[in-house]
């Protein structure tokens, strides 16, 4: 029997007021009018604790979009779950706060563009969004969520870590998640902008480093680095089919944010099928579990029950094929010519791509 999945994505809209050019949504995003409604995704989230989901993480676009976003919080404290809000802050109020606390949501997950407003607004495209997270920031720390601060650092702003770190202290932060961004959807659109140096990838690991071991006890610092200057690839979704999954606005269940990107997997609704028949029975989420898939050199490494040969989504990317080794890896045939072309990204000079923002201009069912 296959093991049941311990978080759930939720990713609720695509809409989104900021336009971050290293977005995970996928290029094609889904329209407000296509999302599902509140009873839908209330469903779900029964569906999910039924299956063994543990906790949920409200995300997007931006969760805030949603006009019913108190309602899935108390649909999701209803079915049992721990839910995590994922969000800019931006359509957060005092009073929304409130709600949502009295609603039974555990935990707030906010994001961070940028440590000063001129970083932060010309990243997310939106002026005067780094005053208004600072506001919810205070106000998330007045009702007295665990807060975690989420951080994705590219060449533009791996700069400001050091920043980064005293703000999560300053904010009361519990944990600070850093993330080297990840080169999928927007990000990947946008290589020529975000990609960092080797020099500044080995810098702010030197930076974790340090800060993990002066704030033991204080701050929990989860750090992401820059694969595609690493030696082995990251266990991308702790293993595909294996810990978690997505569900996209429309209701389409992903084995990860990105899986739309390989050709010949067809993805299940959970408008149609119960989600642990999917999570069991779609041959997407059985393409890549375990290891049974694998083709050398991961079949016979010591260490494919550790990365499970890395992101599919990468390795679809960059060697054309989902079922090859992560060419982030040193021992995939590829990784060469992988890091010589990193230096090559980090040294062009390309303007943004931004994501649309249709948050600005769409208004969508049950939000
Ligand atoms: Fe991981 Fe495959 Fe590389 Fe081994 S060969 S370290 S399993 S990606
Ligand atoms: Fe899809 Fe890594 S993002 S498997």
């Amino acid at each position: 029997m296959t093991r049941p999945p311990i978080a759930m994505l939720a990713e609720l809209t695509h809409r989104c007021p900021l336009a971050c050019p290293y977005c995970s949504n996928p290029l094609d995003l889904v329209r407000g009018a296509a999302e599902m409604g509140t009873e839908d995704w209330a469903r779900i989230f029964r569906e999910a604790a039924d299956l063994g989901v543990l906790q949920l993480h409200l995300s997007g676009g931006e969760p805030a979009a949603r006009r019913d976003l108190v309602d899935l919080a108390a649909a999701a404290r209803a079915a049992g779950l721990y839910t995590n809000l994922i969000t800019s802050g931006i359509g957060l109020t005092a009073a929304r706060l409130k709600a949502l606390d009295a609603a039974g949501l555990d935990h707030v997950q906010l994001s961070l563009q940028g440590t000063d407003a001129a970083m932060a607004d010309a990243i997310g495209g939106l002026e005067g969004a780094f005053a208004r997270k600072l506001e919810v920031a205070r106000q998330i720390g007045e009702i007295g969520f665990p807060l975690t601060l989420n951080a994705v650092l590219h060449r533009r702003n791996l700069h400001q870590l050091p920043r980064a770190i005293e703000m999560a202290l300053e904010l009361g932060a519990r944990r600070l998640e850093v993330a080297t961004v990840q080169f999928h959807g927007w990000a990947l659109r946008n290589r020529d902008a975000l990609m960092p140096s080797r020099g500044q990838a080995r810098e702010a690991g030197r930076i974790v480093a340090k800060a993990r071991a002066r704030l033991r006890g204080r701050l929990v610092i989860d750090y992401v680095p820059a694969d595609y200057h690493g030696d082995y690839p990251k266990r991308c979704m702790g293993g595909w089919g294996s810990t978690g999954l997505n569900v996209a606005p429309d209701g389409t269940v992903l084995p990860c944010h990105a899986a739309q990107t390989i050709p010949g997997l067809e993805f299940w609704s959970t408008r149609k099928e119960p989600l642990a028949r999917i999570w069991a029975e779609n041959p997407a989420f059985n393409a890549y579990r375990g290891t049974e898939w694998m083709a050398e050199p991961c079949r016979s490494c010591e260490r494919k029950t550790k990365d499970f040969g890395g992101c599919r989504c990468q390795a679809m990317a960059l060697a054309g094929d989902a079922g090859a080794t992560d060419p982030t890896c040193v021992k995939s045939p590829l990784h060469a010519d992988l890091a010589a072309r990193a230096e090559a990204h980090a040294a062009a000079d390309a303007a943004f791509v931004f994501r649309p923002a249709p948050g600005r201009e769409t208004a969508g069912q049950g939000a």
